[in-house]
C-alpha cells in the first residue's frame, strides 16, 4: 500500500480501468499482451523502498509499450515516462485509452494523468531512435534509471542496456516468477521469486 491515500486510490482506479481493457489474453494478439496493472501495483512500494523508483526523479523507459498503459500507470511516480512501440497501429490505441481514462478519473474526482509521458514509434534497439528520444526529451539512453519489458526480446534489450545504460540502472521484466534467466552484465535482485510473483529485477553491474 503506497503511503499517500490519493495516489493509492488513483493507481487502483487506473489499474482497474486498464485491466478491464487488457489486450492479447485470448485470440491472435498474444504478442501485444498487456501487463496486468493490479499485479504491478503491489510492486511499487518495494520499488520505492529499495530506491529503484524515486518519486519525481526516476526516468522510466518501456521497451515495447503497446498502448502505453504502463507509462500512464507510472506517470504519477516518475519524472519522465517514455515508451517505444514498433507498430504504429498499436501505438494509436494510446490516445483513446488516455482519453477514456481521463474521463473516468475526472468523473471520480481523481487527479488527471500527468504530462510527463512521451511515446515513440520505432525499434527500441535502434540507436537512431535513441537520438530522436534525446532530441525530443533531452534524455540520452544512459539517463534512464528504470527499463521495463513484458517478456519481449528481453535478451536483446538486456544486451543493449548492458552496453548503453548507466551502471546501476534497473531492468524490470514482467511475466517471470521463479524461473528467472541470468542476464550477462546484471545482478538478479529477485533471486528466489520475482516481485509479487511477476516482476523480475536486474541491476546493471
Ligand atoms: C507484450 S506487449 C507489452 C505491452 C506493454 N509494455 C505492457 O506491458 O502492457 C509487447 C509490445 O512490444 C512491441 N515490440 C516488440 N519488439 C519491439 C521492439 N524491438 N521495439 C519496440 N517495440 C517492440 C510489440 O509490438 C508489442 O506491442
Amino acid at each position: 500500500m503506497l503511503r499517500c491515500y490519493e495516489l493509492q486510490t488513483t493507481l487502483e482506479a487506473v489499474a482497474r480501468f486498464c485491466d478491464e481493457r487488457r489486450v492479447g489474453d485470448v485470440g491472435s494478439l498474444g504478442f501485444r499482451r498487456s501487463s496486468e496493472l493490479a499485479r504491478l501495483l503491489p510492486c511499487l512500494e518495494p520499488l520505492v523502498y529499495d530506491g529503484i523508483l524515486i518519486p519525481g526523479k526516476t526516468r522510466f523507459l518501456d521497451m515495447g509499450c503497446a498502448d502505453g498503459r504502463v507509462n500512464v500507470f507510472l506517470s504519477w511516480l516518475v519524472r519522465r515516462s517514455v515508451g517505444v512501440e514498433m507498430d504504429d497501429w498499436i501505438l494509436d490505441d494510446h490516445a483513446e485509452l488516455k482519453r477514456e481514462l481521463e474521463a473516468e478519473l475526472s468523473r471520480r474526482g481523481l487527479p488527471p494523468i500527468p504530462g510527463n509521458i512521451r511515446l515513440f514509434e520505432g525499434d527500441s534497439t535502434d540507436d537512431a531512435l535513441h537520438d530522436k528520444i534525446e532530441s525530443d526529451t533531452g534524455l540520452r539512453f544512459e539517463d534512464f534509471d528504470l527499463f521495463y519489458t513484458y517478456l519481449t526480446m528481453q535478451e536483446e534489450f538486456a544486451a543493449l542496456i548492458a552496453r548503453k545504460a548507466r551502471s546501476g540502472a534497473v531492468f524490470a521484466v514482467y511475466g517471470l516468477e521463479r524461473i528467472q534467466p541470468r542476464l550477462p552484465g546484471f545482478d538478479l535482485l529477485t533471486p528466489v521469486r520475482a516481485l509479487n510473483g511477476i516482476l523480475a529485477l536486474y541491476r546493471k553491474e
